[in-house]
């Protein structure tokens, strides 16, 4: 079977990613320097995965590094996960962001051209199509970035288009990503970020777990059914198989795709925080405070293109979502840092 390296590989969508290529039958090499993730993960994919883990750890940057993995393993495709991905952060620390995002980007893509590697996914997100024209955002909605994090994969599209444009012998998956949450069902595996979480169901899990006090819903006066935030939020599981369905795409079809990974519904914070009071049985204190800039109202996927195209749609509902994310941060209260 094909033999695929993930970048970024001990991060959160990526190690799920990892059990789900796994399951499908293919081999994985896995790539990260663990600057945002643990090496814990690893043992913990091993584990599941029921094999040892092939893995190098080397930064995406470091074109000598991967240059040597290239050289040491037969690589058939690449999955790049590796960047940074906290809005907020982008803003502080725009030269990190556009060095590791579209640096990293620029010399993963280089090094496969010299060893012959064509076959590319790349990990984009919703928020390459800015505020909503029209919604559901479809493959064709206008795009524009709202903030730096967002151009790092704006502009990486346009780069993935350029190559595409000059060597369309490459097949390149761009997936644009809406909001990933929940976790793998053992409760081994989750989302486990580093500091105060950015986003909403980590910062939930880590209140259930009484590492947080409350919530903080940013805005209850949005233009929505109870005037907090609409979002698509899809189980991570559900994103891994998408990227299964995506590789066979390119391997099979041999040529490119642009597909949202996304459930095709949205619902609210406060729809998100009553989901997870059910599974955890137990109330998640919050309190309504002002909207955080940048926000958008509402946004959420028309995942027709995913069906048609690649036989893929989310099957895990919002519960599910929840409940799987309890199970991990109830299991492991300290995440991956050692106690768990
Ligand atoms: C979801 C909703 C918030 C935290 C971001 C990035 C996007 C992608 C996913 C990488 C919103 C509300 C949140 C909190 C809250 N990242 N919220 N209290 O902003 O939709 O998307 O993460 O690819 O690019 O922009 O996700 O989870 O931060 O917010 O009320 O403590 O939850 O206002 O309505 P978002 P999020």
């Amino acid at each position: 079977m094909p033999q695929i390296l993930l970048t970024g590989a001990a991060g959160y969508i990526a190690s799920h990613t990892w059990l789900a290529l796994q399951a499908a039958g293919f081999d994985v090499v896995g790539v990260d320097d663990f600057s945002n993730s643990s090496p814990e993960v690893l043992r913990r994919i091993e584990a599941l995965g029921g094999r040892p883990v092939v893995f190098e750890q080397a930064n995406v940057c470091d074109a000598a590094a991967m240059d040597a993995i290239f050289r040491k393993h037969r690589i058939d495709a690449v999955v790049h996960f590796a960047a940074f991905k906290a809005v907020g952060e982008s803003a502080e620390k725009p030269l990190a962001y556009y060095a590791n995002n579209l640096g990293g980007l620029v010399n993963t893509l280089q090094v496969m051209q010299r060893h012959g590697v064509k076959t590319f996914v790349f990990s984009s997100s919703a928020t390459v199509y800015g505020t909503p024209v029209f919604l559901p955002y479809t493959e064709a909605h206008p795009l524009a970035a709202m903030n730096v994090y967002g151009r790092t994969k704006l502009m990486g599209e346009q780069i993935l288009r350029d190559l595409e444009t000059a060597d369309p012998s490459w097949a390149i998956a761009w997936l644009r990503y809406f909001n990933p949450v929940g976790a793998h069902e053992s409760g081994q595996m989750g989302e486990d970020p580093r500091g105060v979480p950015n986003n909403l169901m980590p910062y939930v899990q880590q209140v259930a777990v009484g590492r947080r006090e409350f919530l903080s819903i940013f805005g209850g006066d949005y233009d929505t059914p109870d005037g907090t935030g609409v979002r698509d939020y899809l189980h991570v599981m559900d994103l891994a198989e998408g990227h299964v369905a995506a590789l066979r795409y390119l391997l099979d079809a041999k040529k490119g795709c642009t597909v949202n990974l996304g459930t095709g519904v949205g619902y609210s914070v406060l729809d998100l925080v009553r989901a997870f009071e059910r599974a955890a049985g137990k109330p998640i204190p919050y309190k309504i405070v002002d909207r955080r800039a940048g926000d958008l109202p509402s946004y959420y996927a028309d995942a027709t293109l995913a069906r048609t195209l690649l036989g893929w749609q989310a099957r895990r509902s919002l519960d599910q979502m929840c409940a799987d994310s309890w199970r991990w941060q109830s299991q492991n209260p300290q995440g991956y840092a050692p106690g768990g």
